[in-house]
């Protein structure tokens, strides 16, 4: 039995590839504020398990709770277990200097202590039982290079791709059973764009061209984009460390 464990699995990227996972006959535990509405009842046409979570990733408190109870299931019954950190946040969108502190807080909670949290326990946990973690981080091309108005999401996406580096590097030389890599979705047609779309200029420079992707279609289907990443999880070949894009994909 083989479990695939992914956060932000109620909308977007999430759920597609949850979608997706069940139809190869993986079980699915969510984590989300909110249940997509439409897994449950694809996980029945499926023939797979799905169970959701509610759990808000600003807390870590909940994180720990939260995936300690995932943990105790899935690592006594799989026979491989996957887990893909997705749950992510854009905002703030703004220049440094008019960034509103709470949200700073909640960006780095969600989109980088919350994944290390849960590698760093996923890790342990499937060293303990014996059994494969195979762990997927969904970062962004912003990691790579500097975007005005979006100064925390590239610092906190490109600090994901340094701990997936380095616990790749980790694991390999540790000849662990279990690997970390990176994905990058490249830009795809989801409620992220949709924030990043409603930005003002001020706060954002390239609103223009990103509202020009969606006016001409330029935006992946989160469907077509789970495709590539459940298809690459599934290989046996993945490089420890790697950094995926699905351009190259
Ligand atoms: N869309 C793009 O063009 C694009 C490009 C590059 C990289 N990415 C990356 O791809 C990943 C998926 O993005 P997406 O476009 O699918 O985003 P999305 O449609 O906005 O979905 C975000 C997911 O994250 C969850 N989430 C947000 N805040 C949360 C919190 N506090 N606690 C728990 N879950 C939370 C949401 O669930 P709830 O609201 O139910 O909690 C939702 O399921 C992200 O890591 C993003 O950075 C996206």
């Amino acid at each position: 039995m083989k479990y695939a464990v992914i956060t932000g699995a109620s909308r977007g990227l999430g759920a597609s590839a949850a979608q997706q996972l069940m139809s190869k006959g993986i079980n699915v535990v969510s984590i989300a504020r909110n249940e997509s509405s439409s897994l449950k009842q694809e996980a029945v046409n499926a023939g797979a398990q799905y169970t959701h979570y509610s759990c808000d990733l600003t807390s870590t408190e909940q994180v720990q709770t939260v995936f300690n109870e995932i943990a105790a299931v899935v690592f006594k019954n799989a026979e491989l277990v996957y887990l893909i950190n997705n749950a992510g946040v854009i905002e703030p969108i703004e220049t440094a200097g008019e960034l509103e502190p709470s949200l700073i807080g909640k960006n780095v909670q969600i989109n980088l202590t919350a994944p290390i949290l849960i590698s760093n326990l996923f890790l342990q946990k499937a060293k303990k039982a014996g059994i494969p973690a195979i762990i997927a981080n969904v970062t962004s091309g912003a990691a790579e290079r500097p975007i005005q108005g979006w100064s925390i999401y590239c610092s906190t996406k490109a600090a994901v791709n340094m701990f997936t580096m380095t616990a790749g590097l980790e694991l390999e030389e540790a000849g662990s059973i279990s690997k970390v890599i990176a994905f990058s979705p490249g830009i795809m047609d989801t409620d992220m764009q949709a924030t990043i779309r409603s930005s003002s200029e001020e706060a954002f420079a390239d609103v223009a061209a990103f509202r020009n992707y969606k006016e001409t279609g330029s935006l992946r289907s989160p469907d077509t984009v789970a495709g590539a990443l459940v298809k690459l999880i599934m290989d046996s070949s993945l490089e420890n460390g790697k950094i995926y894009k699905v351009n190259d994909l």
